[in-house]
């Protein structure tokens, strides 16, 4: 009898676990953070020229259809002894050196869990510095427990595939899609197709800026753009409409944080618009927090507790805050630091640094709300003060800062921040207070007679005649 009880997984068992609970826009928008990790590794050996754009010439290529799947890039190929050793294996071996570079690739798991979620027939074809070779995963193997190991295929440039000829790059095809997967992929029945350019052009924006090509069926996918408000700091100080700004390094981590406006505030037929379900499409779309680790957006215009709204002192989101849009970046060498989920398309609550820079985004936030409040009151003056500001790239917005306008942060992660003094509406008569008090009527009856030779003088008119008389003797 044997002494050993066997634990080997089965294979249905594993893949179905594996692809269960992630999504599958998450799943392909995984394959396309391979790609860009794969930049990373470029640039890290060849510095590219352009510094404000460092990912131009790099390009990953979608092409979706009903029947297949695939996605190509140009950004370096699979080392081969990556391949062998690692890149395939099912979660990342513990021995693995870290890269000491700033990509999301953390678990080892996010291309198998693509290829096993899309279909059952699925191939990697990869050009590394002129080494081809391609590994197979086939319908036999999804079905044999046994077999752990994939087959690796040497090509050469005559028999490579057309995308990696002359490339450094990779190509992954998928084929004998899953039923519902092919319904997904189909634009006659699904809307799946168009929901996916729109997450890339969100969440990839800022690598779409940085140059970075990503295109789906032949579409070049734009970035979605957010300018924020900065007037111009020649403005005087008390008119100007700047964003609150945060910045600091902690533990291996940059953090920056930037929150103001990006459009003129709402007029009161909008935000009654607004309440009852009626505004215009994308109307509300931008504002909100927008969470970026490792410049990939992995929280969208956030407007809930999520992102500080409606705790802590903050209102919960109305459509009075539509024009508030703010963005956190993390960025770090060390994956492992980003307060992200496993799945990389959320933010970990939970973590103690997203908590600790949560205050500050609560603080930045309170401070545009309130703004919000003071000028609810749809005036000429209130446009003239927004139109005088220009939209400016919101993590650029900390140049135009001077020296002597940061203010330092003890507290929490330390760092810098600096704080708009944003405008007041000028006081008017509709700004009055009451004073309210309460007095025994024989009193009231006493200071009438002293102040009017009379004693039926109404409460309020001798309250306010004793106001004015000392108010008159303050103001002298
Ligand atoms: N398009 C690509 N270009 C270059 N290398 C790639 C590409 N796709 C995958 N790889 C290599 O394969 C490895 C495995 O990818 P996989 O997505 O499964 O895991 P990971 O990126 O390391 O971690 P995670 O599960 O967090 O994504 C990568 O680390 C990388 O070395
Ligand atoms: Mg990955």
């Amino acid at each position: 009898m044997a002494a050993v009880a066997n634990a080997r997984p089965s294979k249905e068992f594993f893949v179905g676990m594996l692809t269960r609970d992630i999504d599958l826009q998450d799943a392909i928008l995984d394959l396309i953070d391979n790609c860009i990790d794969g930049v990373h590794r470029q640039i890290a050996k060849r510095p590219p020229k352009d510094r404000e754009r460092p990912f131009k010439g790099y390009h990953a290529s979608l092409n979706i259809s009903k029947s297949t799947f695939s996605i190509s890039d140009n950004c370096g190929g699979i080392p081969r002894t990556v391949a062998e050793k690692y890149a395939f294996r099912l979660g990342r071996p513990a021995d693995m050196k870290a890269e000491k570079l700033p990509t999301v690739g953390l678990y080892g798991i996010g291309m198998k869990r693509a290829l096993f979620k899309i279909g059952r027939e699925s191939s990697v074809t990869t050009n590394h510095e002129g080494s081809i070779f391609r590994v197979a995963v086939s319908s036999d193997w999804l079905d044999d427990d046994d077999d752990w190991q994939l087959p690796i295929t040497n090509l050469s440039q005559k028999t490579a595939p057309e995308s990696v000829r002359g490339t450094h790059g990779t190509y992954i095809q998928v084929n004998q899609l899953y039923s519902g997967i092919s319904h997904d992929f189909d634009n006659q029945k699904s809307q799946f197709l168009l929901r996916l350019a729109s997450t890339i052009s969100t969440h990839y924006s800022f690598i779409i800026q940085k140059g970075f090509q990503i295109q789906l069926n032949g579409e070049v996918i734009k970035p979605a753009v957010l300018g924020l408000l900065q007037s111009d700091p020649k403005m005087p100080k008390d008119q100007r409409i700047d964003p609150f700004i945060y910045t600091t390094n902690r533990n291996g981590v940059d953090v920056d944080l930037v929150i103001g406006l990006y459009r003129r505030l709402p007029t009161p037929e909008e935000v009654e618009q607004e309440l009852e379900g009626q505004g215009a499409t994308g109307n509300k779309e931008q504002c909100g927090w927008s969470v970026i680790c490792n410049d990939r957006v992995v929280v969208y215009s956030d407007k809930t507790r999520l992102t500080g709204w409606g705790e802590a002192g903050v209102p919960a989101y109305h459509p009075q805050f539509i024009a508030i849009a703010g963005m956190v970046r993390f960025h770090s060498t060390d994956a492992g630091k980003l307060p992200v989920t496993t799945t990389k398309r959320g933010i970990d609550a939970s973590s103690d640094l997203y908590l600790t820079v949560k205050d500050i985004m609560r603080e930045g936030l309170k401070h545009f709300t309130n703004f919000t409040n003071h000028w609810k009151l749809d005036t000429k003056q209130r446009d003239a003060l927004i139109q005088s500001a220009s939209a400016v790239k919101p993590f650029s917005a900390k140049l135009a800062v001077k020296q002597g306008e940061w203010s330092d942060v003890r507290k929490g992660l330390g760092g810098k921040k600096f704080v708009p003094n944003l405008p007041r509406p000028p006081k008017t008569r509709d700004d009055k207070v009451s004073i309210k008090f309460r007095k025994p009527p024989n009193e009231i009856l006493l200071v009438s007679e002293f102040l009017f030779d009379r004693d039926d003088m109404s409460p309020d008119s001798v309250g306010e005649a004793c106001f004015d008389r000392i108010l008159a003797r303050a103001s002298k």
